[in-house]
């Protein structure tokens, strides 16, 4: 049964480590995900962009997929499904679907129009007991065609924004979607301490998860980050095991044009890029 992040990210901030949010994009994705978040006993989170909602066929065959997989896999580990950078008719349409946990991405508008969206995603989101992220402060990169440049939060503006009874907040500290550039300056750690100390107990979320430096990570779960959002990361594993085999030439082989075949490289990729992570962020057998 899917569950709402609430929970999981409150034993993650008392136990100093850090929930994964993984995205998806496909069934091989979804399963390859729970399957290893079973085997590592960790609670996990499943990302859903707009985009990504889209292309799978909508929210609604997702939460199918995803609700059949957790009874037939067996899959006992806490898992939510959550809506990423959700517009608010996005957030809308996917509590209406059955997700259990939403991201309303309020962070283009002022901070008052962020803040009054909010809080009717909230009071929506809260009836149905489904977990509620905000965001304050833009998190730079490209993401479903929409390029940010990044900024970094006020903390007295994230104080306004988790004042307001959301579960999770995604505050910007120089993070951003996909590859970092050579000259990236790094995560700010002073205005995450900033942020965590207006904030006190709320949950961070570290946007922007691939290519973080190990030791950034753990200073920034030091610091209050409770979940950390991975999605390029899989998507160029899955893609290099996917090309390496087709370039082989073994997809033309034998029984090798077998879509379970020319998939199955890219499922153990995305495995084993998962487990890596759980590890990294400290949630294995945190379940
Ligand atoms: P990456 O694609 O950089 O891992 O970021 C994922 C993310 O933050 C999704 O919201």
């Amino acid at each position: 049964m899917l569950v709402s992040a609430k929970e999981m990210l409150k034993k993650a901030v008392e136990g100093q480590y850090a929930v994964g949010q993984f995205n998806i994009n496909n069934l091989e994705w979804t399963k390859a995900i729970l399957l290893t978040a079973q085997e590592n006993n960790s609670p996990v989170i499943l990302g859903v962009s707009e985009g990504a909602g889209k292309y799978m066929g909508g929210y609604k065959t997702i939460v199918g997929m995803v609700n059949g997989m957790i009874e037939e896999l067996n899959i006992t580990v806490p898992v939510a499904l959550h809506l990423d950078h959700g517009s608010y008719d996005g957030a809308l349409k996917v509590i209406e679907a059955g997700f259990s946990s939403v991201m309303f991405d309020g962070s283009h508008y002022s901070i008052e129009e962020n803040i009054s969206k909010t809080k009717e995603i909230i009071e929506i989101a809260n009836a149905k007991g489904i977990s509620v992220e905000a965001e304050v402060g833009s998190i730079g990169g490209e993401e479903d065609g929409v390029v940010g440049s990044g900024e970094i939060a006020d903390p007295a503006e994230c104080k306004s924004i988790a004042d307001l009874g959301i579960d999770m907040l995604a505050a910007g500290i120089g993070n951003i979607h996909g590859k970092y550039p050579e000259n990236w300056a790094g995560l700010n750690f002073d205005a995450l301490a900033a942020i965590k100390d207006a904030t006190k107990d709320m949950p961070l979320v570290l946007h922007g998860g691939t290519g973080i430096p190990e030791d950034m990570i753990k200073k920034a779960i030091s610091l209050g980050v409770a979940k950390i959002n991975v999605n390029t990361e899989c998507q160029l594993a899955f893609a290099k095991a996917t090309r390496e085999y087709i370039e082989a030439g073994k997809d033309l082989e034998g029984k090798g044009f077998d879509p379970r075949k020319i998939l199955a490289p890219g499922f153990e990729a995305i495995k084993a890029t998962v487990k890596e992570k759980m590890e990294l962020f400290g949630s294995v057998n945190k379940a």
